[in-house]
């Protein structure tokens, strides 16, 4: 069988990027193997997202590039998967008319049988139905050669329906993956020399509740610890409410687990936590940050910000700057409010309008941009253990590598050191990165 070429293109999240990878490996069994050239592609696979208007739009635009490749080539097969899919189903082939196949978030196992029954029939397909949802994640995507680190899914969907968000609606309700099958495949990777694993979910604090078998979170990590060859556990994203003390007092003791947590704290307003329906206040945030610190006192914590929810006032995003001004971020990711069909927030009154929204998101990057470079800066003059990921994107001669508080360090070595784990003394902080040596 002559192999096809398959262009697969993800937005949005590393959820999302994982399950592009389970993609590809299931295609590779029809005889596709992926490319970086869309021109040269037999079948083009959009994974979108669309958590915000803006993420979307971009989706869109690169429909309207490929479409015209379709009227050079008419034999090419596009689909598209991921979150928009599974938000407008057929829809989407009534708005993009080039489009062969719609597959949602729990179908991705579907996608060797429905790219065949495009082939044979040519006729537009929708597949986005909800159920067999753990078969989508229990794809194993083989880690690419040289890889250092992999994804794990461990759980998806998520309970929660913040006010703003989408991601319920359109990855369904948490469930869990029972814990024999992550540990079976992180072993697997582990034995393909991967060294470093992520483990994902929407909401990875509530991971168990749905298995009635005793085991959380915290009972997980504890099991993954123990398999030999994994040397760092990090994971994403947690839910500020559920992160419990259990899970907190791991980070002092278990050495595998990187000292970093992503807790995402949406606004530093109690009003506004409230109307998003986020379930916990900002004095009980900043004591679980003051937890995290005291028992680890060089944790790096990032988190996520809304700006101009609706009602938000010039006081509730005073009070956001406050917050951030106690809690000084090693990194923050800030984000305008985009309104989505069907969120609760969607009916609220109080609209902020654009321009001031924009207002508010640069100060606020602005601020963030000051906290960040003082926090990358106590950090020189230290040594700190790096894991090796590859050569530096800045330039051919240097290779990078992450702290265990996820931050890049670019410094000078040799390609051996690739997927080692070693230290490095840091001699100069930036923004978006860290200059390190060799002792
Ligand atoms: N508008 C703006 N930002 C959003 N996020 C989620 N939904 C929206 C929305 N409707 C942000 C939150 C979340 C991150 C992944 O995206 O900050 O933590
Ligand atoms: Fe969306 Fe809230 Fe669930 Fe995160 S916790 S995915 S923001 S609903």
């Amino acid at each position: 069988m002559k192999n096809k070429n398959l262009y697969i293109q993800t937005f949005g999240c590393q959820m999302n990027v994982h399950d592009s990878e389970q993609m590809a490996e299931l295609l590779s069994g029809a005889g596709y193997k992926l490319t970086d050239n869309m021109k040269l592609a037999d079948l083009i696979i959009l994974n979108t997202c669309s958590i915000r208007e803006k993420a979307a739009h971009k989706v869109y635009s690169q429909l309207g590039r490929i479409g015209i490749l379709k009227e050079q080539n008419p034999e090419l097969i596009i689909g598209v998967g991921g979150c928009l899919a599974q938000h407008l189903g057929t829809k989407f082939h009534k708005k993009v008319g080039c489009l062969d196949f719609v597959f949602g978030t729990h179908n991705i196992h579907l996608l060797p049988e429905i790219v065949s029954s495009v082939k044979k029939k040519r006729k537009k397909i929708t597949e986005v139905d909800f159920h067999k949802a753990l078969n989508s994640i229990s794809v194993f995507a083989p880690p690419q050669r040289n890889a250092v680190s992999a994804f794990v899914t461990i759980m998806q969907g998520c309970n929660n329906f913040c006010a703003y968000c989408v991601v319920p609606y359109l990855r369904g309700p948490e469930m869990s993956r029972p814990s024999d099958e992550i540990i079976e495949e992180i072993r697997k990777l582990a034995d393909l020399g991967i060294k470093e694993i992520t483990l994902l979910g929407q909401n990875v604090n509530s991971y168990g509740k749905n298995l009635n078998d005793g085991s959380n979170f915290t009972s997980l990590i504890k099991k993954i610890v123990k398999i030999s060859g994994i040397r760092r556990i990090r994971f994403t994203t947690s839910h500020p409410r559920d992160l419990s003390p259990e899970l907190i007092n791991c980070f002092a003791e278990e050495e595998k687990l990187c000292k970093h947590i992503h807790l995402p704290v949406q606004s530093g307003s109690n009003r506004v936590l409230e109307l998003m329906n986020r379930g916990y206040t900002v004095d009980q945030y900043i004591k679980k940050i003051d937890h995290l610190r005291k028992l680890v006192p060089h944790i790096s914590i990032t988190s996520d910000v809304i700006v101009g929810f609706p009602g938000e006032t010039k006081k509730d995003y005073q009070e956001t700057i406050d917050m951030m001004e106690k809690i000084r971020f090693d990194s923050l990711f800030s984000f305008k409010y985009s309104e989505r069909e069907g969120t609760a927030a969607q009916k609220l009154k109080g609209k902020v309008d654009e321009d001031e929204k924009l207002r508010r998101l640069e100060a606020l990057q602005m601020l963030q941009n000051q906290h960040t470079l003082e926090r990358n800066t106590e950090l020189e003059g230290r040594i700190q253990e790096l894991l090796v990921e590859g050569r530096s994107r800045n330039s051919e001669n240097d290779l990078m590598g992450r702290t265990s508080s996820w931050k890049i360090v670019n410094f000078k070595g040799e390609l051996d050191l690739i997927g080692k784990l070693m230290n490095v003394k840091i001699s100069k902080a930036y923004i978006h990165s860290l200059r390190g040596k060799l002792p």
